[in-house]
């Protein structure tokens, strides 16, 4: 695991960029995991602009995001789905044909859960995974607990995850209990991680992920038997 120490989150987010466009180049048919919340929208905006001056073009590029609530519709401001049309694929020239976000609602949540692993595995895997890192520890929704050998799975969201997460919604009581997320195993198969902590408020989770044992208890220690994790972290977080 390589930690790099950044200045603050627009550098986190600039280099974040430039690590995954030096990947696109070199990729004929990049694919490329992401992850919502916080902590990437600084990422999608660095994308957007450099799409717009022309720098890149993402037709070729096939994604698969983390996560997604259990129950919200594709319209539901607060569901995965609108935030990633929202905050990036309206805004570059992506097929939309080519994104994966696991659906909440299908009637099969378990059936869902296969197909996605099974899309992941025909994509040829995952070049680059971004992710954000959980107050506790998780990743995707991989609360503390969740097996390493986890693939993509329904869970039971903790409620200092649905605390945190309350913020988009009006009330707590709104934010849904369960949702779907690649798995522990699943994340682990992608061939490079990039890591983003920002803010202060992430410095307890940081120092627990570099300086604790590797255990099911915070999730993101798992990150240390990844042969290739960049961990781009902030002068406020380290
Ligand atoms: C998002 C996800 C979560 C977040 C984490 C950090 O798709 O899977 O693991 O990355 O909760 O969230 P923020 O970035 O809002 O601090």
């Amino acid at each position: 695991m390589e930690l790099v120490k950044v200045k603050d989150y627009n550098e986190m987010s600039a280099k974040a960029c430039s690590i995954i466009l030096d990947m696109m180049e070199q990729e004929k048919n990049p694919v490329l995991g992401l992850a919502t919340g916080s902590t990437p929208e600084g990422l999608y905006q660095q994308f957007i602009h450099q799409y717009n001056i022309g720098n890149v073009s993402f037709s070729n590029v096939t994604t698969f995001n983390l996560d997604e609530y259990v129950g919200l519709s594709e319209q539901d401001p607060n569901s995965y789905h609108y935030y990633m049309k929202d905050k990036l694929f309206h805004h570059i020239d992506i097929n939309l044909e080519q994104v994966n976000i696991p659906n909440g609602r299908a009637r099969d949540l378990e059936q869902e859960c296969l197909d996605y692993e099974r899309k992941i595995k025909e994509s040829g895997h995952i070049d680059i995974q971004v992710l954000g890192l959980g107050l506790n520890g998780h990743i995707g929704f991989n609360e503390p607990g969740t097996a390493f050998s986890s693939k993509t799975h329904v869970v039971k969201l903790a409620e200092s995850t649905r605390k945190a997460n309350s913020r988009f919604f009006s009330k707590l009581e709104q934010v849904p209990r369960e949702a779907i997320t690649m798995g522990i195993e699943t994340i682990m198969q992608a061939k490079k991680i990039l890591l983003l902590v920002s803010g202060e408020k992430k410095s307890n989770a940081l120092t627990r992920l570099i300086e604790g044992e590797v255990s099911e208890d915070f999730p993101a220690s798992i990150l240390k038997h990844h042969p290739n994790v960049v961990v781009l972290a902030d002068t406020a977080a380290c």
